[in-house]
């Protein structure tokens, strides 16, 4: 296991150009999503949501604006779109209040608890309620976990993947509203990630900082 899982983390790379032809199948593609939705996050509140878009005309039109996407997506098997959760992530949301209840199963007294110190955290700890865009980069760190390990689950499984950021946000989320009908007033655009086999496979030479350059030990 920890071979594997190493190799798969030795395997992976940033994939420029997928095989249009060569699909990943449900198997593989639902390991991977399974990856991000167990994937922790702050307070466990998964403020991650994933659109997977599988359509091409779907693919195309969610990269019209992504200089670092476009190309990754035509030959794409599954394209993932990662949204963040933007006000329901205030501690004082009905959103959070029903997923403490609801999803964490949690009594009434603990959800009490769990909201003043989240309160706290969001107030004073981290000072994320300064501005929307606080809290909703906070939301899109936690989201960011997901990505990792879904890139990771993919070279698991022999598939290939690209993250991508390469776009222009404002236009991107325009488009989620005209053409995925979003509420983007509730959600932010986060990142995208692309799927598949690459068209011309190749040992990718990794290169990376050595550990103690990374690493410092107390
Ligand atoms: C958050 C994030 C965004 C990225 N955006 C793009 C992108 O838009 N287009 C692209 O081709 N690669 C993108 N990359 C890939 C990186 O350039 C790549 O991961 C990095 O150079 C390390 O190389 P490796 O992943 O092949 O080991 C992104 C990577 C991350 C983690």
């Amino acid at each position: 296991m920890k071979k594997q899982f190493l190799e798969a983390m030795n395997t992976r790379y940033a994939c420029k150009e997928f095989d249009i032809e060569k699909k990943i199948s449900d198997e593989d593609f639902n390991f991977i999503l399974e990856t991000g939705r167990l994937s922790p996050s702050s307070f466990g509140f998964e403020p991650w949501q994933f659109l997977v878009i599988k359509d091409q005309q779907k693919k195309l039109d969610i990269t019209e604006f992504s200089w670092g996407g476009r190309d990754r997506a035509t030959g794409a098997s599954h394209f993932v779109v990662a949204l963040t959760r933007k006000g329901d992530m205030r501690h004082d949301s009905e959103y959070l209040n029903n997923f403490m209840r609801d999803v964490q199963k949690l009594p009434e007294n603990v959800i009490e608890m769990k909201t003043g110190f989240f309160k706290g955290f969001q107030e004073n700890d981290f000072k994320l309620l300064e501005n929307e865009k606080t809290l909703t980069d906070w939301a899109s760190k936690q989201a960011y976990i997901a990505l990792g390990n879904m890139l990771t689950a993919g070279a698991i499984v022999g598939a290939d993947s690209c993250p991508i950021e390469g776009f222009d946000k404002e236009k991107t989320e325009k488009v989620l509203v005209e053409k995925f009908d979003i509420d983007m007033g509730k959600f932010d655009l986060a990142y995208m990630a692309a799927f598949g086999y690459a068209k011309n496979p190749a040992k990718h030479e990794k290169t990376r900082r050595k550990l103690e350059d990374v690493v410092k030990f107390y």
